[in-house]
């Protein structure tokens, strides 16, 4: 399973992409917002940090067709290759991912509540999904299980495109997606750094190096006289 960062924080970017096994990042408008800097700067910042070897997904932002092809091509030319444009996945998102598709350029079907509306970002040619996991759970339906139907779909009907879960709380749903083999994820910073976090890990790992120091006098094999 692919992991992503949803997340513009440059900072927390750089961390995790040094640290943790990384396959690129995500952002929406509302995620550029918080960064308070014009989102281009921002964008390729990141580009910067990731290599032009992951992926970043960024979304189209107008709301009508001329304006999401536009802003596509806009994206496209800022970010090289390797980027994937996110386009809402509404009845003129439908249209634009259709038409992308045609010129080559790889979509993100966004903005997924229900199965039979990632079916249809599928269906116009989207390379990618992204149902909102937790905003489907806030809304007091079953997001994982709405993620596991669109899956069930991709595969029954043979479609050239991956589900990215996105929107978390919290670690356990990643896990049952990881579980059910779902392609790629995109975590908020602190979400993925919560994988790897407890104290019993800390205690674990401080507990070996002390026990070795009592053992040798030294904290690593190379220090050994
Ligand atoms: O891009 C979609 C995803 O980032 C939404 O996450 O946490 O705002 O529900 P969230």
């Amino acid at each position: 399973m692919k992991l992503f960062i949803d997340d513009a924080d440059i900072d927390a970017i750089r961390y995790l992409t040094e640290y943790y096994p990384i396959d690129g990042v995500t952002t929406n408008p509302s995620i550029l917002a918080k960064t308070k800097r014009d989102p281009r700067e921002t964008l390729k910042q990141i580009r910067s940090v990731i290599g032009e070897e992951r992926t970043i997904f960024v979304q189209a932002v107008a709301a009508d067709y001329e304006g999401m092809i536009n802003d596509a091509h806009m994206i496209m030319d800022l970010l090289g290759k390797n980027t994937v444009v996110k386009i809402p996945s509404v009845p003129v998102g439908f249209k634009a991912i259709a038409a992308l598709k045609k010129e080559g350029i790889p979509t993100c079907g966004t903005a997924v509540y229900t199965a039979m509306q990632g079916y249809l970002a599928a269906k116009a040619g989207a390379s990618y999904v992204a149902p909102y996991v937790n905003r489907i759970e806030n809304m007091g339906y079953d997001g994982i299980q709405v993620v596991r139907e669109i899956q069930d779909i991709l595969d029954a009907c043979g479609y050239d495109c991956q589900v990215l879960a996105a929107s978390f709380k919290n670690s356990r749903q990643v896990k049952e997606l990881a579980a059910y083999g779902i392609d790629n994820v995109t975590c908020s910073a602190d979400i993925i750094k919560g994988f790897a976090k407890n104290a019993a890990i800390d205690g674990a790992v401080e507990d070996f190096i002390s026990d070795f120091q009592a053992l040798t006098g030294v904290t690593s094999m190379t220090d050994l006289k």
